[in-house]
């Protein structure tokens, strides 16, 4: 129900406020933000970002890069020390967290231990929908209306996060992974300008975890409200995001549409942080005589003629590979084996996933992950020839690690 402000009842003092709340999107924008702790801890590092209206935006990155800080500065519960946080056209710097419609799920979320499962993810609601009306006798029969409505929103939400059957229950009498949904039921029927979620599903077993981040993607299609999603799980971040922003240390790396972050990596950090095994990396020279290539000692790739790498001649940078981009020689590959791309490799370990390996190599001095079709006649301790896939071998600068392309 999509009701506007002031649409439901024929009473005009139903104007002033929000009955069953409207879809009014609303983008999320740092512009130069901050927030130093203390002295001297740059949680968030002057970011500029800007989220688009009913996007679904992943913020992702390691332990303490600042992601949960980013969050509740959004939510008015963490003050930047400096820079513009606008949510729609309004800079909310000084407003305070109740009138930002915001609903946030916590990454150490609290339920109200003496309310049931219902009660808790009915309460928000109850508290903005109800307050105020029940002074005029006149709106009762509106009052009930708006009963039946969160009736109905806890529980179809309840039913999407598989906690129906649990809502006669308190906190206590449930596990980790169910209290972490109804924490995010709570949220989810607000309806709010913006959802923010902090790590929502680290609780759930991979099961549950998986069906979720489905059940969270089919939500966000169908109410298109700004979300902003933190994780630390590349994985989820792929998966999830239109956009991801990956930060490090404070500050934003990168932030683009998963393929691009995958595809074309803005540096080192990036690529090494996403994807899975991650990306294989080897200090290298760029060599140029007559042929462009970048040199890592053992074996040299050819790079086109143009290649920006050409204004890095005799200087270290590191090649990076990734693990499915090296195929076995021996198997139908798409891609062409030549004496340009092929290397000669040593296979240390082989590790069973299913329909694939993931091959433990050695090139001399280097430890390479390659992910190889299971049709493979590859063993342990043997060696064998491998394709590397030219057209997707990333090189970073030696010194400053932003990729070279
Ligand atoms: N209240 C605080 N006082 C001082 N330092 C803080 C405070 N809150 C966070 N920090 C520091 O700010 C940095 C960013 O913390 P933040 O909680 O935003 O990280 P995070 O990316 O959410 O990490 P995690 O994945 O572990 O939740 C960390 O170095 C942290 O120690
Ligand atoms: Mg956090």
């Amino acid at each position: 129900m999509n009701t506007e402000r002031g649409a439901i009842g024929d009473s005009q003092s139903f104007q002033g406020w929000i009955v069953l709340r409207g879809n009014k999107l609303a983008g999320v924008k740092f512009q130069n933000v901050s927030k130093v702790f203390g002295k001297d801890v740059k949680a968030v590092d002057n970011l500029n970002l800007d989220i688009r209206d009913g996007e679904f935006m992943v913020l992702v990155g390691p332990s303490g890069c600042g992601k949960t800080t980013a969050l509740r500065m959004i939510a008015g519960l963490e003050e930047s020390t400096g820079g513009d946080l606008c949510i729609g056209d309004q800079r909310v710097n000084d407003v305070p967290p109740k009138d930002r419609d915001i609903a946030m799920v916590f990454q150490n979320y609290a339920l109200y231990p003496h309310m049931t499962v219902y009660d808790n993810i009915a309460f928000g609601l109850r508290i903005r929908e109800l307050k105020g009306i029940f002074w005029q006798l006149s709106h009762m029969s509106d009052a009930q209306r708006i009963k039946q409505d969160i009736d109905k929103r806890v529980r179809d939400a309840a039913k999407m996060l598989s906690i129906d059957h649990l809502l006669a229950r308190k906190p206590k009498e449930l596990s980790g992974g169910q209290r972490q949904r109804v924490a995010l039921g709570r949220a989810i029927v607000r309806k709010p300008k913006v959802f923010l979620m902090d790590e929502p599903l680290s609780n759930l077993d991979a099961k549950l975890r998986i069906q979720t981040r489905a059940e969270l993607i089919r939500l966000h299609r169908s109410l298109g409200i700004t979300t902003i999603y933190v994780t630390h799980d590349q994985v989820e971040a792929m998966t999830m995001g239109q956009r991801i922003a990956v930060m490090k240390d404070g500050v934003l790396q990168q932030c683009a549409e998963p393929e691009t972050v995958y595809n074309q990596p803005a540096n080192k950090f990036v690529a090494g942080f996403i994807g899975a095994p991650p990306m294989n990396f080897m200090e290298a020279t760029i060599k140029n005589d007559g042929q462009l290539r970048v040199d890592v000692g053992e074996f040299s790739l050819p790079l086109p003629a143009e290649h920006p790498a050409k204004a890095l001649v005799n200087k270290p940078v590191t090649l990076g590979i990734r693990p499915e981009s090296i195929f076995d020689a021996n198997l139908n590959n798409p891609v062409a084996g030549t004496d340009a791309n092929t290397v000669e490799a040593k296979v240390d370990v082989l590790e069973p996933l299913g329909p694939e390996y993931t091959a433990y190599l050695n090139i001399g001095k280097h430890n390479l992950l390659a992910t190889i079709d299971s049709a493979t006649k590859i063993k342990e301790g043997g060696a064998s020839k491998f394709v590397i896939n030219l057209d997707s071998i990333h090189i970073f600068d030696g010194e400053t690690e932003v990729a070279v392309r």
